[in-house]
């Protein structure tokens, strides 16, 4: 009769343990009790990146990675890109269900009056050089919030937690505007609530001398599916910050500053406008082929390519692909499409992204889509967070509401020297390492 467990047999010692298997994993703590002697500490699992180790329990997103599929609380990103709206997204990835419509109209309402932010983060924006890149800009005046709403701190509340949650919803795009507005010199715009949550934030992007800022619907709807895509992908490196800090019971917007650092990194979310100035520096097709050569030497990696998780086709890169089109039809052609489309089917036949299973992930085509926005490398990131909001607020809300959950506190496997005595200045003598001034 199979067992749920898993046995161990320790040769140090010869004893074997039983470990039970629970939702495919075993439990770390349970390795503890594996000792060669009774003054050892105890077996630990050693896992860099966290390459194999589930740290908590979620019912937000799913991803099986070698089927290419991704759903929030069970539902294909597919329908959720094709039907719903990014704030029916984001309360259902809060909630854990989708709103009836008076719930919708309850949460949308809130959201749309508090997208306003004190005029002192207005001034605080100013304070930054005229050249300041926008994720340091947003990740600065999110943390400023903690500093304006102290009832943050409250994370046990619930309803506590709730009102920071809408508001942090309002406000990125507040935030993220701003950020924009600055570096190009230009009047910041204030939220227009008649607009939609999409078209506001063009609105604020984008508003010159009209009284009345219109958004073309296309893009309006095509950024909303592109929130909808990067709302939540379960346990990245910024939804892993967000949970790290949040573990300390920090305040969600300080919580947020960390998620935001996280995924500035061109490996997460930065990799958009990576995307974009690798397509730039490539140049032309003809210089594609060239361009995998010095990838495939580990001269730099092919942006856009490849992912932790995903071993198939990312199924939020097929769905940018394909609303690409639409935002061309809209704004015209960005000519770079035609040298990503190149460079991934040279990619895709090539053995060496075959045989490492490198397909396209979400960021090789929205920097593209981005750009014929009209929006300019340095705002993709930026971007990229206004979607993950919903999912790094959904999964904090879930760590604080997990009974099993305290601070986040990995250990290590320490290679450090053994005790030594204090050597006093005098005595040190000279060295050959290399001055580090
Ligand atoms: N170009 C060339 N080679 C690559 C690439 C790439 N983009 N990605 C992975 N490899 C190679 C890597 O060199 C290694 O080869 P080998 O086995 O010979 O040493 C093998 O594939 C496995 O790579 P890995 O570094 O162990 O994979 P990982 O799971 O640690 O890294 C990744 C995942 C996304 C950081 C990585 O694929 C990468 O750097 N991609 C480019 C940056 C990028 O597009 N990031 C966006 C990720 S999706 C959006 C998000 O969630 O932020």
């Amino acid at each position: 009769m199979p067992k749920d467990t898993l046995s161990v047999t320790d040769n140090r010692t010869g004893k074997t343990y039983e470990l039970p298997i629970t939702h495919g994993t075993i439990r770390a703590m349970d390795l503890r009790q594996i000792k060669a002697s009774d003054d050892d500490f105890g077996l630990m699992a050693y896992d860099p990146a966290f390459t194999n180790t589930a740290a908590c329990v979620s019912r937000i997103t799913f991803i099986d990675g070698d089927r290419g599929i991704l759903r929030y609380r069970g539902y294909p990103i597919e329908q959720l890109a094709e039907r719903s709206t990014y704030q029916e997204t984001a309360y259902l990835l809060i909630h854990g269900e989708l709103p009836t419509r008076q719930e919708l109209e309850s949460f949308q309402h809130a959201i749309t009056y508090h997208t306003m932010v004190h005029e002192n983060i207005r001034k605080f924006v100013d304070g930054f050089r005229y050249d300041a890149h926008p994720m340091g800009i947003l990740t600065s005046t999110v943390a400023a919030l903690s500093t304006f709403y102290t009832d943050a701190k409250d994370v046990m509340d619930a309803e506590s937690r709730r009102i920071q949650i809408i508001r942090l919803i309002a406000k990125m795009p507040t935030l993220a505007a701003f950020a924009y507005r600055h570096r190009r010199g230009m009047p910041y715009v204030y939220p227009d609530n008649e607009l939609s949550y999409t078209g506001n934030f063009l609105n604020m992007l984008f508003r010159m001398t009209e009284q009345r800022y219109k958004p073309n619907p296309i893009v309006e709807k095509a950024l909303d599916v592109l929130l909808i895509l990067h709302a939540d992908h379960e346990q990245n490196c910024s939804t892993s910050a967000m949970r790290g800090v949040g573990s300390s019971l920090a305040d969600p917007y300080s919580a947020t500053a960390a998620a935001c650092a996280a995924l500035y990194g061109p490996l997460h979310g930065g990799a958009n406008e990576a995307v974009v100035r690798m397509l730039r520096e490539i140049g032309s097709v003809k210089s594609i082929a060239g361009h995998i050569e010095r990838v495939k030497r580990g001269e730099g990696r092919l942006m856009g390519f490849g992912h932790r998780v995903y071993k198939n086709y990312d199924p939020r890169a097929k769905i940018i692909k394909r609303l690409a089109y639409e935002v061309f039809d809209a704004q015209g052609k960005n000519p770079l499409i035609d040298i990503a489309l190149e460079l991934e089917q040279i990619a895709l036949s090539d053995p060496y992204f075959v045989e490492r299973k490198l397909y396209p992930n979400v960021d090789f085509y929205s920097g593209i889509i981005y750009e014929a926005m009209g929006l300019p490398m340095d705002m993709f990131p930026a971007l990229f967070a206004l979607g993950r909001i919903a999912g790094w607020l959904a999964q904090w809300q879930e760590l604080l509401e997990d009974k099993e959950q305290k601070i986040a506190r990995p250990r290590q496997v320490y290679l450090g020297p053994d005790e030594r005595r204090y050597v006093p200045l005098s005595e040190r003598g000279h060295s050959e390492r290399p001055l580090p001034g």
